[in-house]
């Protein structure tokens, strides 16, 4: 047996070779929340477990089966690692009483954690950037929340690659009423039912409509609908989300089956899919929730939000063949000899100092071994300084991916020269 240490299963390492690919995602991620003035909060990792449990909702299967909890050790706290953000954030918004001046609109990325069968897309440790709007109640929130994600996928190059299905669950009157008559449906096909639908049956049988058994599909497709159960109150909310897509012109497919896998939701719920990644096709998801707040404890406010998988959507840029931005290194600092060593250190801060990003050689080596790595680097210039240049207070710079001469000039000068 080997002793080598390996991650957890379901846990990945994010490689130097992946760095670029997540900056620019984050870095295009923050503007475009910026844009629509979001404003970012930090939650815990780690929650008490009756979070969760009261959010999600005990008969999910995050809750049933994939969370990381655990009893502390050391003073026999329940903690789970957070399986997803929007319990910690309106943990958060009513612990800290942000909703005392108003509605807040929030923003998050991070690490999440759910115990699944790891295959590709699907991790035990993935990011979520999501996105949550408390106190706001009307459609207009839904519809922003629409339109950022079409504007975000145009950013990342993914337009054409990803379908938005929404769907309306109503309040929870109309819910009640399609649950009665859910119930009594498929009481009536009992035998049809697979084990897990027997298990929902009473708990949460608007969930068998999610089954990906295909011995159930006629069944499910036959039974009762919600959209038919909506009272006017929710059928205006959804006719008002559909005619702000239609005016902005984004397309979209009515869903009845979308039910979505936590029980917070409310009315609006919709998900951004694509064929692209294999069976785990949703890059992003949400929904209104308007009794959350309220069941966590706060004065009761309506709202709503979304999350992506970060995983699955750098997938997706690489299939999609999304450009990188390059950002290289401006200059590689090449230093042969002790006191040359010493002035490209101080060298290099001076680069830096004029806002330039430089690598500098350490550990020393022949000039043709470092040069081969100023190469590799893919820095735009290599700086070479030997003990003659440091004498002179002088530095060399040549140009690494161009045409042009090498040029010996003061370091005071070395800067503008590779700026210009
Ligand atoms: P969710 O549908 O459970 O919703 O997750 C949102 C997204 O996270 C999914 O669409 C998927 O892209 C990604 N995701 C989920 N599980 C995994 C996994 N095991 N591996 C890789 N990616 C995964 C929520 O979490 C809600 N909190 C969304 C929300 C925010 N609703 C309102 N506000």
């Amino acid at each position: 047996m080997s002793n080598t240490l390996r991650a957890v299963r379901g846990m990945n390492d994010m490689l130097p070779a992946d760095a670029g690919l997540w900056g620019r995602f984050e870095a295009t991620v923050r503007d475009w929340l910026k844009s629509y003035g979001y404003q970012e909060l930090r939650t815990p990792i780690l929650e008490h477990t009756a979070l969760f449990k009261r959010a999600i909702g005990e008969v999910t299967d995050i809750v049933e089966k994939e969370m990381y909890t655990f009893e502390d050790a050391l003073n026999g706290e329940n903690l789970t690692l957070r399986p997803e953000g929007t319990a910690s954030c309106v943990r958060a918004a009513i612990e800290n009483n942000l909703l005392f001046d108003g509605g807040k609109r929030l923003w998050y990325m991070g690490p999440m954690f759910r115990h699944e069968r790891p295959q590709k897309g699907r991790y035990r440790q993935f990011h979520q950037v999501g996105i949550e709007a408390l106190g706001h109640a009307g459609p207009d929130l839904d519809i922003e929340h629409l339109l950022m994600g079409a504007r975000l996928w145009k950013q990342l190059g993914l337009a054409e690659f990803v379908a938005l299905e929404i769907n309306s669950l109503g309040g929870a009157e109309s819910r009640a009423r399609h649950r009665q008559k859910l119930i009594e449906y498929f009481e009536a096909h009992k035998a049809q039912l697979d084990e897990d639908a027997q298990r929902r049956l009473y708990a949460n049988p608007l969930r068998i409509l999610d089954t990906k058994n295909p011995a159930m599909q006629d069944l499910v497709a036959a039974a009762p609908k919600l959209m038919d159960e909506l009272d006017d109150e929710a059928r205006r909310h959804f006719d008002a989300v559909q005619q702000g897509l239609h005016d902005a012109g984004i397309a979209f497919k009515v869903n009845p089956r979308l039910v979505r896998g936590l029980d917070y939701y409310n009315y609006t719920v919709y998900e951004w899919v694509t064929d692209k990644l294999g069976a785990q096709g949703t890059v992003c998801a949400g929904g209104r929730y308007d009794g959350l707040v309220a069941q966590l404890g706060g004065k009761p406010a309506p709202a709503c939000g979304f999350a992506m998988g970060v995983e699955r959507l750098l997938a997706l840029m690489q299939e999609a063949g999304t450009p990188l931005v390059d950002d290289p290194l401006d200059a590689y600092v090449v230093n042969v000899g002790e006191a040359a060593a010493r002035f490209a250190l101080q060298a290099a801060e001076r680069l830096r100092d004029a806002g330039l990003k430089v690598a500098l050689h350490c550990g020393g080596g022949s000039f043709k071994s470092q040069m081969k790595k100023a190469d590799a680097s893919g820095a735009r210039f290599a700086l070479i300084i030997g003990d003659d240049e440091a004498q002179a207070g002088e530095a060399s710079v040549k140009p690494l991916r161009a045409e042009g001469e090498q040029q010996r000039v003061k370091l005071d000068n070395v800067a503008q020269l590779i700026k210009d």
